[in-house]
């Protein structure tokens, strides 16, 4: 079947669905939730949808554990709610992706619970290992939420690997029976009319043979040996050959580490393509290094320097996946922009990635400026990456110090409900919330920023609207400017007989500013910007302007 590519000329909304809005009162989010609000989610201007994970799960990692891949979470309505939020989607011309959690299951699911007791044809589905003579765990590779990658079950009398939760056993798939697994899994859903799939690390799959012990890395040891692994590319392509070739739909893999030159490998746009976009992860380290929890100062010149490697990297050749937030990570705001000129810097956070090339994604409240969360209490976090990282990491560090490093880096920012009102609950439930609100909520919601002309919620629907209208946008080409600025981030696209230029201040003082050489402002139309005027030669607190020249 011929893949279109529909992607390319839409824009996406991300839900993680627990926090997203409550139909039936229980506290949780839900499809009767969703259902509701998909005409807003349509007055955005988005053309897809992706959901983080819907099915079956014990929750300890919020639906990332999952327990039946053929089934929808009966809290979250079941199989008919999300039939009707997927008809109603459709109705409004609005796709719908699902995640692919299959790197690993839940300790819950009937394939663990029958490998555990040998039961074929499950005993090889998963990857379990004896001890090593003497005793020891059988390799020294941890896991990337608590402590060591390996843990015992007594039924089986063996090790079992878990590179995230310990309820999240990682699934073996060098066993061809698994792999029939995932193919069933994608024609179920692709039948079902999901137009396609994100990939939860999908780059994990591959595990170096002989699993053998890493003695490269200090921290997350084994990350490279199982990330980008020996078959992950003979993988891909059997499930792609397999099911996903058979359908319209389109698929975007999270690649943890990932680079350009590795990403090409399988989203170059010539014969033997698997998958349609990659999440990578640079732009998400302007202010950490390699973890959220190695926190660093923001610098914007690290953000433009990812952006344009991938910008110019992936041209002409391959499609990018766009985002400023998703459900792992703090709020943009929090990190790159400015909780005190929350408005103004999130409308410049905004301008500064629409108008890249590829399919951007928003995730559920930073349409509207949700910022991080601060409780008082650790306790109150509910994450199990989150409490594992103040209970047993840093442990020397003062109470307050750890919880501060929580604050910047805890992805339970990116949780707390979706806010709808300045009502009760934050027009989220009319029960009680499963988890925290924000106590931003009287000022922060969606009902105040429908009312405000001014708001972000606008100013969205309006950068959206206008990224949609220009050629440019779409295939133009990327010309960075100011790369060395810390303070603003400047760039054009040109083609189509277009040109456009983005420009965007970083910085809570107003800065001087002229137009890179051969842009003669005068003959632009601005058409975009988040001040009502544009004195010339300078810029003002996270000013953002977007000039065209037709
Ligand atoms: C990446 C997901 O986005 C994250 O939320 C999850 O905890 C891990 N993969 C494990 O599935």
């Amino acid at each position: 079947m011929e893949h279109t590519q529909w992607y390319k000329g839409r824009v996406f909304y991300q839900i993680w669905p627990r926090s997203f809005k409550d139909g039936n009162g229980d506290g949780m989010g839900d499809l009767w939730g969703v259902y509701e609000k998909l005409d807003y989610i349509k007055s955005l201007g988005v053309g897809g949808i992706w959901f983080s994970p819907l099915y079956p799960s014990p929750g300890v990692d919020c639906g990332y554990d999952i327990s039946d891949y053929m089934d929808i979470a009966p809290e979250y309505g079941g199989m008919e709610a999300f039939e009707k939020v997927l008809e109603g989607a459709h109705a409004r011309d609005i796709k719908v992706i699902m995640d692919l959690v299959v790197n690993h299951t839940s300790s819950q699911h009937e394939w663990f619970q029958k490998s555990r007791r040998r039961i074929e044809p499950y005993t090889d589905y998963y990857i379990w290992r004896p001890a090593r003579p003497g005793g020891g765990l059988p390799n020294n590779w941890d896991s990337l939420f608590e402590g060591k990658a390996w843990q015992f079950d007594e039924l089986r009398g063996e090790y079992y690997l878990h590179l995230f939760a310990v309820e999240q056993p990682d699934l073996n798939m060098d066993n061809p029976l698994v792999r029939e697994e995932v193919k069933k899994i994608l024609r179920f859903w692709l039948d079902k009319g999901v137009d396609g799939f994100r990939e939860d690390v999908i780059t994990f799959i591959s595990k170096t043979e002989g699993l053998p012990d890493d003695r490269l890395m200090p921290a997350s040891r084994g990350l490279l040996l199982y990330n980008n692994g020996p078959h992950l590319l003979e993988y891909l392509t059997e499930f792609y050959d397999g099911a996903l070739a058979d359908y319209d739909c389109m698929t975007l893999a999270e690649g943890p580490m990932i680079n350009v030159k590795k990403a090409l490998r399988y989203i170059e746009e010539k014969p033997g393509k698997v998958i349609d976009m990659i999440i990578q992860f640079e732009c998400m380290s302007a202010d950490c290094i390699a973890t959220d929890y190695i926190h660093t100062p923001f610098s914007l010149r690290r953000l433009k320097r990812a952006w344009t490697k991938w910008q110019k990297g992936l041209a002409g050749k391959a499609w990018n996946m766009l985002y400023l937030e998703n459900h792992d990570h703090p709020r943009v705001i929090s990190r790159y922009g400015s909780e005190k000129y929350r408005v103004l810097s999130g409308k410049t956070l905004a301008a500064a990635y629409l108008f890249q090339q590829g399919t951007p994604f928003v995730y559920q409240g930073q349409e509207i400026g949700m910022t991080n969360w601060y409780p008082a209490d650790p306790e109150m976090y509910e994450d199990v990456q989150t409490r594992w990282q103040y209970l047993h990491k840093a442990t020397k560090r003062s109470p307050d110090k750890r919880l501060k490093r929580l604050w910047d880096a805890s992805r339970d920012s990116a949780r707390t409900p979706v806010q709808w009102t300045d009502g009760p609950k934050a027009g989220f439930t009319e029960g009680e919330p499963w988890f925290y609100l924000n106590e931003n909520y009287k000022e922060v919601n969606v009902a105040a920023a429908e009312a405000d002309p001014d708001s972000l919620l606008h100013f969205y629907r309006r950068a959206i609207a206008l990224r949609q209208s220009l050629p440019a946008v779409r295939s133009g080409s990327y010309r960075a400017f100011d790369a060395f600025s810390g303070k603003r981030c400047v760039y054009a696209r040109e083609g189509e007989g277009q040109r456009l230029l983005v420009v965007c201040a970083f910085s809570e003082a107003e800065q001087r500013f002229r137009a890179p050489a051969g842009f003669d402002l005068s003959a632009a139309k601005l058409v975009l910007q988040n001040y009502s005027d544009a004195p010339q030669g300078k810029l003002r607190p996270y000013e953002c302007r977007v000039y065209l020249w037709a």
